[in-house]
């Protein structure tokens, strides 16, 4: 007996890092796709009506690999298909069959800006039955839907962009979306949404750090929104959204804000607009030590520029770049506070009714 138990044991081990090398090569050379998400995908490419820029060209039976397909993202170990991104400005339209189900391992979903639409132009919700869809984009694809629970069955989605979708039916979006923990960036501007003011037993949106409700009027106070005690939120955008009233207090709680956008919609972001100035901000924004942008621009209907900068962050570094107060109706003296604000490189207090400054400042200053 020449061969013993350790010997074969080493033997065992060295065949099994051999192979395990093998398999690792041939993962980094490339991971050849599996053979029924290929045929679902060949049966998603039935249901494209119109594909003007060939995207679709390399989707082929006799192009076996799948993973080397435009959009395709297959998974390096595994080779099944993890991403689909057919959202690169193809204009491809049609309609999204469900044989995508068969895609049972898809994280990333990205159908933006094509018109690709489920049944009578509505989101499919059998797209909730992607367990693991950690993104999903469907943003300005004209598609519509008059009842959104069927994100609920996606417990691990962390981007969602549904930007100019119809939800004009879906009255309790928050409630919807509150049941998803993992959410960490939310896009629903140009929604036709028609309220933001649900209230919230509980707040589950603990890790949301991105939200957007731009150009959806809601119409009613700022304060009765339903996100102000969110405070991992950084980015925060309520510009054309005709919300009014004060401010509330907790936005002085929000101490991950980084960049706040209020104010009426403008395409061009520089002329002046009509629309009527309702809010107020007297809030206490001493804490808030990692704001980087506050526009405000057309949307205060009162406002003391000095009281105001006294309100800043007051942190040992101060990150403050931009600061557009413009069109407010705001009165008072510039304080000599705001040389204190050593990274602001745009200040814009145009359009106002400010008396000057005992220093001269060398910030864009239009006070007319
Ligand atoms: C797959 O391989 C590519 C290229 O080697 C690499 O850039 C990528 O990070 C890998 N992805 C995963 C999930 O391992
Ligand atoms: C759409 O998808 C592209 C990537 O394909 C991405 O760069 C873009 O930010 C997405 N969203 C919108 C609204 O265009
Ligand atoms: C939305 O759909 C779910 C599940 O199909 C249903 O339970 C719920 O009542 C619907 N919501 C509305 C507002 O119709
Ligand atoms: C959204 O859908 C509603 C109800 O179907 C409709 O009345 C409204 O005009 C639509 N809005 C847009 C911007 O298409
Ligand atoms: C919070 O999220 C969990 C998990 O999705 C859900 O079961 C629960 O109903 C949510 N709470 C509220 C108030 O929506
Ligand atoms: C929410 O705001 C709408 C106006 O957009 C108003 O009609 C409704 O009464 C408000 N609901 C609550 C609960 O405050
Ligand atoms: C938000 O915070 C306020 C003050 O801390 C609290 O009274 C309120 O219940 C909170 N609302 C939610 C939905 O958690
Ligand atoms: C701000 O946070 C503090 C401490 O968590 C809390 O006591 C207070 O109620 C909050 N204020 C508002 C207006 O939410
Ligand atoms: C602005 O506020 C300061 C400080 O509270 C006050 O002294 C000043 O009178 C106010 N200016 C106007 C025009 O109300
Ligand atoms: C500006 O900062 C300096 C140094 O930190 C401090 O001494 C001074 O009081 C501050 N001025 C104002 C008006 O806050
Ligand atoms: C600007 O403020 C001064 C005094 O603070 C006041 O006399 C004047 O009428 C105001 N002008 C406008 C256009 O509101």
């Amino acid at each position: 007996m020449d061969r013993s138990p350790a010997k074969f044991v080493l033997l065992l081990m060295a065949a099994a890092t051999w192979s395990f090398f093998l398999v690792a090569e041939a993962g980094k050379l490339q991971p050849s796709c599996i053979g029924h998400e290929r045929n679902a995908l060949l049966a998603f490419k039935q249901g494209i009506s119109d594909d003007p820029k060939d995207y679709l060209g390399s989707w082929r039976q006799e192009r076996q690999d799948c993973c080397q397909w435009a959009g395709i993202t297959c998974d390096n170990v595994t080779g099944h298909v993890v991403k689909l991104d057919l959202g690169q400005r193809n204009y491809l339209a049609g309609q999204i069959s469900p044989s995508l189900l068969s895609l049972e391992h898809l994280e990333y979903l990205n159908l933006n800006s094509t018109g690709l639409c489920g049944p009578d132009g509505r989101i499919p919700e059998f797209l909730g039955s992607l367990r693991n869809l950690r993104h999903l984009d469907l943003s300005y694809s004209c598609m519509y839907s008059t009842n959104i629970s069927w994100l609920t069955r996606l417990p691990l989605l962390v981007h969602l962009d549904m930007s100019g979708t119809n939800l004009s039916l879906v009255a309790d979006w928050p409630l919807v979306l509150n049941k998803i923990p993992s959410l960490e960036l939310l896009r629903l501007p140009e929604c036709s949404l028609s309220s933001a003011n649900q209230s919230l037993a509980h707040l589950n949106l603990t890790n949301l750090q991105y939200l957007d409700l731009s150009n959806n009027y809601f119409g009613h106070p700022i304060a009765s929104s339903w996100f102000w005690n969110i405070t991992s939120i950084k980015y925060l955008d309520l510009s054309g959204t005709s919300l009014y009233g004060p401010f509330p207090n907790a936005l002085g709680n929000m101490t991950s804000l980084q960049e706040l956008y209020f104010g009426p919609y403008s395409s061009d972001g520089d002329s002046p607009t009509t629309t009527a100035n309702t809010a107020t901000m007297t809030v206490d924004l001493k804490n808030l030590c990692d704001l980087e942008d506050l526009l405000l621009d057309g949307s205060l209907s009162s406002g003391n520029i000095t009281e105001f900068i006294d309100k800043l962050p007051r942190c040992s570094s101060n990150r403050l770049q931009r600061l557009r107060l413009s069109r407010n109706n705001m009165v008072g003296i510039l304080p000599d506070r705001l040389g204190n604000l050593t990274n602001l490189a745009l200040l814009d207090l145009s359009y106002n009714n400010i008396t000057g400054a005992r220093h001269k400042q060398s910030f864009l200053f239009r006070n007319t």
